[in-house]
């Protein structure tokens, strides 16, 4: 086992991040249920097995955990009403604590919940897919979606911990796991260029779960500086958002169309864009624009859209995206490998070009 901890400027919301293998037997040591009045586990029904270990190991009964339906659909007023009640019928008080165990979408509604109940009550973070355990779990981002809109309503309010056990992924479909690898190749790009290069050196089903384990590490120690250095989003934690303007843009239109996409697939893809914005922005040279796109793929992701989206139409999602000033995008760019910038604005004629470019079929060059 490895520990971290996620220190922001306040010390009181200093977070411990633990990862490592069969953790969640370890659970009374890491959280010391004794500094609580009461705990209870709030879970996504991915996560029942997890849910089970974590029962057993706080020496829980079932009736103080709730399963949610897993997934986006949950995360929204109902979803966070249920939880509400939940805590008002388990007499929940400010002394109590909250385990949450699942995705990134039940860590964000959980997290909300608790951050909200009686003005923030403590909560700790048992991600069980990969990406929430790279990215979701870190950072203290909770929220829901509001009117269509993703991530409206939010706060940030730290966990007081976040236990990543490996084996939890075990049930994991394959697919969910290359989506949150994107993000693991996202970290190498623009924080650790070596760091990229071994995670994009094999298909991403190839890692063992002692190698997934020290990946996993690496990710959320990468995450863990950024959101140290700029906790509130005024910069550097910007540069997480690296690949996302597009992505969320190809995201929306997937959701929109009935096209499956995953988060991480479109964030691949977004990422491939965005590399080539960088090259033809004068920040990097093409050589690495190429090492950039070609590590994507052969990490076993998508570097180019699953079904033709129009960049007219993408265009057009992308200033809504919040990351933008008024009407005018802002990006995270690449000026190497490993190392990026953010706020950068591109002309319109090299967006339309970029959008291109992720067609399917489109050529390896624009
Ligand atoms: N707070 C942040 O900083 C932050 C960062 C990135 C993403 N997010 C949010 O995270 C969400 C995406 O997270 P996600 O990719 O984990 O998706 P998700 O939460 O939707 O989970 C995907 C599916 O996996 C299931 N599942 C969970 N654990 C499982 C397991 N061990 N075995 C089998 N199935 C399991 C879930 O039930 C769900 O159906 C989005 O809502 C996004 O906005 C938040
Ligand atoms: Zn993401």
């Amino acid at each position: 086992m490895k520990q971290l901890t996620v220190q922001v400027a306040r010390v009181e919301r200093c977070s411990p991040l633990w990862v490592g293998r069969r953790l969640l037997e370890q659970l009374p040591t890491l959280v010391e249920p004794t500094r609580y009045s009461s705990i209870v586990v709030v879970a996504d029904d991915g996560a029942k097995s997890a849910v089970s270990r974590i029962l057993s190991a706080l020496k829980l009964p079932e009736s103080r955990s709730l399963l949610l339906p897993g997934g986006e659909r949950m995360k929204d007023t109902a979803g966070l009403e249920a939880l509400w009640r939940f805590f008002v019928e388990q007499k929940l008080d400010r002394r109590s604590l909250v385990v949450t165990a699942g995705g990134g979408a039940l860590s964000d509604l959980a997290g909300f919940a608790a951050a909200t109940y009686m003005r923030g009550i403590p909560f700790v973070h048992v991600p069980t897919t990969l990406l929430a355990q790279v990215d979701a779990s870190i950072g203290g981002k909770t929220g829901i979606n509001f009117m269509g809109v993703k991530n409206l309503l939010g706060s940030i309010m730290q966990p007081v911990g976040i236990v990543v056990d490996v084996d939890t992924l075990s049930t994991l479909p394959a697919r969910e796991i290359r989506s949150g690898f994107a993000e693991i190749l996202k970290h190498g790009l623009i924080a650790d260029a070596a760091y990229f290069e071994r995670v994009s050196s094999r298909d991403c089903s190839e890692w063992s779960a002692d190698e997934l384990a020290e990946i996993i590490f690496r990710s959320c120690e990468i995450k863990k500086a950024v959101v140290e250095a700029d906790e509130t989003e005024q910069g550097l934690r910007k540069t997480l958002n690296f690949g996302h303007s597009i992505g969320h843009a190809a995201e929306s239109y997937a959701l929109n169309h009935g096209i499956s996409l995953t988060h991480g697939e479109a964030v691949a893809v977004g990422m491939a864009g965005e590399s080539f914005l960088s090259w033809r922005s004068g920040l990097i040279s093409e050589q690495c624009f190429l090492r950039a796109r070609d590590g994507i793929a052969r990490a076993g992701l998508p570097v180019s859209l699953p079904t033709a989206m129009p960049p007219a139409a993408l265009r057009s999602l992308m200033t809504r995206d919040k990351k933008n000033v008024g009407s005018e995008l802002r990006l995270a760019l690449l000026e190497a490998v490993g190392r990026s910038v953010f706020d950068r604005t591109v002309s319109e004629p090299l967006l339309s070009e970029a959008l291109e470019l992720i067609q399917p079929g489109a050529g390896r060059h624009a």
